[in-house]
Parts: C-alpha cells; structure tokens; sequence
C-alpha cells in the first residue's frame, strides 16, 4: 500500500489530518488499531477553543456543531462558598468557546472521510514507523489478521500518548519534559440537565470539582480523586454527596442528581517530547504532548498541530520549499508551552496536593481573589481558556 501522507490514529488530530489534506488535494490513509465504535464513544474533551470551532467550520466539519454545540460566554470560579463568573468575550474583544464533545466531532470527521476522503483502516494497528530519516518512510502494521505496509512521503503519528510513532525518533536527539501530579480526575456522565449554565471550576478545601455538561439534558462532572483510585470504589450517591460538598455556596443554588451512566479515572500529566519531527515523521497531538485537563486545551493543541502540519505541507506543494516543514516542530513548541504553562496554572490554581500546607491554601485563595479583583488577572485567564493563535 501506498500515499503521500501515512496517517497512524484515528483520534481529533488524525481525522482532522486527514480532512484538511483532502481539502488541500494531498491522498493519505487513516491507520486506526481501534474499532470505530470505540472511537467514537471514548469520553475526553468537551471544550472547543473559538479557533478550532473556526478550523473545523473552514474544513467543512462544523455543521452539525453548528447546530448542536452551545456556544459559552463564561465560566464560574468557586472558591471560599462565593461564586465569580469571567465574562469571555467582554474581556477578549469577542471571543468565546463551544461545548461540543470530542466523540461528536470525532463521529463527524469520521463520517466525512468515509463518505469523501482517503482509506480510514479501523482495527490497523501501526506496529513501527520504519527508515523516518529518508524520503520513503514506511509503516509496518497489522490488519485483519496480516503484516502489511505503508510506503509513505510523510509519515504523521497522531497515535495518542500510548502510541508507537515516538519511538521512532532516536532518544538522544530527543529531550522530554515531564511532571505528574498526585491526584487525578474521577469523571462522570448523568442523566441530568446541568445544574447551572456555564462551566463551574470549584477550589475547595476537599479538592477540585468541575460541572460541565454533553447537552441540556447530560451532565459531565469531575471529582479530584488521589492518584491510582479504581472508580468502581465510589458508589453513585458518594459521587453526588462528594460534588455536593465541593460546590457549596453561600446562596442557595443546588446541584441537581440523576443517574450515572458512566464512570471513570483519568490521570494528570504534563508532557512535551522535543523535538516533534525526525526527517520525514512529524508527531501531532497526545503524541507528543499532554496537559492536565484543567485548561481543557488538548484537543485544541492537537487542532493545532496538525493545522501547522497541512499548512506547511500545502506550502511545500505550491512553492516547492520544505521552508515550513522544517519549522514544523518549533512553530508548534511555541503554542504548546503556552498551553502547558495555563494548564498548570489552572491546576495548581484549583487542585489541592495531599498535605498542602495552610500557607498554600492562603497562597490559592489569595490568586483566586485577585482573578475576581484585577480586570488585568481575569483578562489573563480568559486571554488563555479561549486560546492561544494557531500561528
Ligand atoms: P487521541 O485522541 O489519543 O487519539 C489517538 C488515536 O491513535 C486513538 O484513536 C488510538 O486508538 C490510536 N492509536 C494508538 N496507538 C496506535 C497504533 N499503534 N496504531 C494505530 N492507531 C493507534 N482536551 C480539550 O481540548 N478540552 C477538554 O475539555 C479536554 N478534556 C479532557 C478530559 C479528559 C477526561 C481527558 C482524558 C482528556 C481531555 N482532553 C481535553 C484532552 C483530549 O481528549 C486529548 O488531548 C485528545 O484526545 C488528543 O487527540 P489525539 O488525536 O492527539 O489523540
Ligand atoms: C471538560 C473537560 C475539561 O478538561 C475541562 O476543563 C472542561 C470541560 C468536559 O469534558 O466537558
């Protein structure tokens, strides 16, 4: 099997990959070890930044968000039983954000590139990215009970944290940056309208909560839980009781309870492989990258990507200069360590560490209110949750 781009995963990077290079006239295949049900079912991000809605929107994927996604202006901060909303788009000259789940545009994407696009391979496990230092890169993979390979130009690894396409760069041309944090999320999906219209980020002496929600009638939660919990050892009325603490306020808003339909643990790191492209691999998304969820930027950050990737390789097309593949890695370092740099803010922001002292507590809540005090701290905060450029 042959093409011009080789493409491994089938997450938001490797669809959208696929998508943008079709528009742009350049073949690809889609490698997926995953079945599509699986794909499209896998409970992540809920949050698009305003630049990737626009992406998706230009790349003819945005219509059915368009229709479904619900637009938000702002978020709550609780903290200290108060509430304290950050107004978007008064303090960003417009911006705002979407609610629009990964598994729908996911499901989009998918359908739009086996309706309109290139070879998409469920169940094609990539098992090694071959001679990446040549102009013929190769993908060895297995599918439907075989070894095959793809003989490529570029090759992409969109294959997530856990994928293959990384090993393929020699460790000592490659610097990684890494932190884990003592505590992950507990995430669950109600049967219930969400309890208030906007996303609420709640600090709280017990740890973090966030309310956030699939649709007017699904909620999406997150409990902090300590590092390693199994979530089947919380009970559904522990889960509510839990939220119920963490969000109090000194008003008398309540949080609505409903069935939960889902349950589980995601840890939190903060990763940055360096450089992002050996020869002719490139790596794009959870593949070179990850946040702690708190600022909800890792899909946009993989958005970015492979923006960067298409544009470069479109630019390489028309002008015949690699000018733009060559600063491929760099162009999107820049993003991703701003985006590193708010996902951590927001997570030592709001999480509390096991035996955090009294002075650090002092130490957050005294950052929180001056977000609620300083228009120049919330203009920070808003600056960074709607996104930063794609450039
Ligand atoms: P992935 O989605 O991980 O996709 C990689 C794909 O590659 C997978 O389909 C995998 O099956 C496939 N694959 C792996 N190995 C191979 C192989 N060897 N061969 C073939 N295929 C392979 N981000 C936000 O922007 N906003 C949010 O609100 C947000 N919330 C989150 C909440 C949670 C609980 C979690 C866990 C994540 C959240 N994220 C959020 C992060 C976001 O989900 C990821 O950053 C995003 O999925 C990255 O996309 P990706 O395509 O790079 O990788
Ligand atoms: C969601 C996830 C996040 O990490 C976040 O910061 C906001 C929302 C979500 O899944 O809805």
């Amino acid at each position: 099997m042959r093409t011009t781009v080789g493409i491994i995963g089938a997450g938001p990077a490797g669809l959208l990959l696929a998508r943008l290079l079709h528009n742009a006239g350049i073949d690809s295949v889609v490698l997926e070890s995953r079945d599509r049900a699986y794909v499209e079912r896998r409970q992540r991000a809920g949050i698009l930044e305003q630049g990737t809605a626009d992406v998706l929107r230009a790349a003819g994927a945005g219509e059915r968000m368009d229709r479904e996604g619900l637009r938000h202006d702002g978020i709550e901060l609780r903290f200290d039983r108060r509430r304290h909303r950050v107004d978007f788009p008064a303090l960003t000259g417009g911006r705002s954000v979407m609610v629009y789940a990964q598994t729908e545009v996911c499901k989009d994407l998918i359908a739009l590139q086996l309706q309109e696009g290139g070879p998409l391979l469920f169940e094609a496990e990539a098992l090694a990215v071959e001679d990446a230092g040549t102009d013929a890169p190769r993908v060895r993979f297995r599918h439907e009970g075989r070894e095959d390979v793809l003989e490529c130009e570029y090759v992409v690894g969109c294959d997530g944290f856990w994928g293959v396409a990384r090993k393929a760069i020699p460790a000592e041309l490659t610097q990684v940056f890494e932190r884990t944090y003592p505590f992950g999320w507990l995430g669950i999906l109600a049967d219930v309208p969400p309890s208030h219209d906007e996303l609420v980020y709640a600090r709280h002496d017990r740890g973090f909560a966030l309310l956030s929600m699939r649709s007017p009638s699904i909620s999406r939660l997150y409990l902090q839980v300590p590092d390693g919990t199994d979530a089947g050892t919380w009970s559904d009325e522990e889960i509510w009781d839990e939220l119920e603490h963490r969000f109090e306020t000194a008003d008398d808003w309540r949080l609505e309870r409903g069935p939960i339909t889902q349950k589980s643990v995601t840890p939190m790191r903060s990763y940055v492989h360096e450089p992002m492209r050996h020869g002719r691999l490139f790596l794009a998304g959870d593949a070179a990258h990850i946040v702690p969820p708190t600022g909800a930027k890792g899909l946009n950050l993989a958005v970015g990507d492979v923006v960067t990737f298409a544009r470069a390789l479109t630019h390489r097309k028309e002008t015949g200069s690699a000018e733009l593949l060559d600063t491929y890695s760099q162009t999107c370092l820049r993003r991703i360590w701003q985006a590193e740099r708010f996902s951590y803010d927001m997570t030592t922001l709001l999480h509390r560490a096991p035996g955090a002292t009294g002075f650090e507590d002092r130490l957050q809540l005294a950052r929180l209110e001056r977000i609620a005090s300083s228009r120049a701290a919330e203009t920070d905060l808003a600056e960074g949750y709607t996104g930063f450029s794609f450039g």
